[in-house]
C-alpha cells in the first residue's frame, strides 16, 4: 500500500525563472497516491510555452528554421509549442536513449537519425529537461557536424544543479530544484506522459514493485541523485 502519511514539501519554492504559485497545488483525485504536488500546472505551462514562442518568433524571423526534436519526451511541449509559432518551419526528430551499461557515464544510443538537411539552417533544438547536459551536449556534438548555419537549445525544464556537461539552453520555460518530475510528456518507467501539468513524483514510487522492471539503468541512475526527501 501507499504511504498516506505523507508529508507536502516545504522550501523548495520559489523557482527562479518563473513565477510559481504561492501555495501547493493539490493534484486531482486520481493521482494523489502517485503525485505529491504540482510543480507546474497547465494554465502556468501555457503562458509560458506562449511567451517562449514569442521570443523564438523575434529570434528566427526571416530565417529557415529546423526544429529538431529529442524524442519521446518532448512530444507534449513540442505539441503545444509548434502551434504557437506563426514562422515557416520545418520538423525533424531525434530518438536518444542511453545504453544500460551499469555505469553513470552510460553510452548513448541514437534510436533515431535525422532525415531533414540542416546544412546553413538555422536549427532549433528542443528537449524536455535538462538534467546533467550529457544527452544535449552529445546531440549537438552529432549536429554540429552537419554544419548548420546556428544552433539553439529549447528546454521546458532546467535542473541546474545536476549539471555535468557545460551547456546551456537559450530558452529555459522553468528552472527547477532537484526534483523527479513527471508530466506534460515527462515519464517514469514510461508512465505519467499524459498528465496535463508537470509534478513531483512520491518517493515512495520509486520502490514500487511494478515499475522497477520497467526503469532503464539511466533513470534507475537518475534517481539515485534526486532529493527524495520532499
Ligand atoms: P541529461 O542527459 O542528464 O541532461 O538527461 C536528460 C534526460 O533525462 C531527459 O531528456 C529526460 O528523459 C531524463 N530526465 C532527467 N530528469 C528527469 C526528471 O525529473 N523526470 C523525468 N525525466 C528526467
Ligand atoms: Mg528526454
Amino acid at each position: 500500500m501507499f504511504n498516506t502519511n505523507f508529508k507536502l514539501p516545504t522550501g523548495c519554492f520559489p523557482l527562479k525563472f518563473h513565477q510559481m504559485p504561492e501555495r501547493i497545488q493539490k493534484p486531482p483525485c486520481r493521482w494523489r497516491k502517485e503525485i505529491a504536488f504540482i510543480l507546474i500546472s497547465q494554465e502556468q505551462l501555457a503562458r509560458r510555452v506562449h511567451a517562449l514562442a514569442r521570443q523564438i518568433e523575434k529570434d528566427f524571423a526571416g530565417r529557415d528554421l529546423v526544429i529538431v526534436a529529442l524524442l519521446n519526451g518532448t512530444v507534449v511541449f513540442l505539441a503545444d509549442l509548434l502551434r504557437r509559432l506563426s514562422l515557416p518551419l520545418r520538423l525533424d526528430f531525434i530518438g536518444v536513449s542511453s545504453y544500460g551499461g551499469g555505469t553513470e557515464s552510460a553510452e548513448l544510443v541514437f534510436t533515431k537519425e535525422l532525415r531533414l538537411d540542416v546544412s546553413g539552417r538555422d536549427v532549433l533544438v528542443v528537449d524536455d529537461i535538462l538534467d546533467t547536459g550529457k544527452t544535449l551536449s552529445q546531440v549537438m556534438i552529432k549536429l554540429r557536424k552537419l554544419r548548420p548555419r546556428r544552433m539553439k537549445i529549447c528546454v521546458l525544464l532546467d535542473k541546474p544543479s545536476r549539471r555535468v556537461e557545460p551547456v546551456r539552453a537559450h530558452y529555459v520555460g522553468f528552472e527547477i530544484p532537484n526534483h523527479f518530475v513527471v508530466g506534460y510528456g515527462l515519464d517514469y518507467a514510461e508512465r505519467y506522459r499524459n498528465l496535463p501539468f508537470v509534478g513531483v513524483l512520491r518517493p515512495e514510487m520509486f520502490q514500487h514493485p511494478d515499475f522497477i522492471p520497467l526503469l532503464s539503468e539511466k533513470k534507475r541512475l537518475l534517481l539515485q541523485g534526486v532529493k527524495t526527501t520532499v
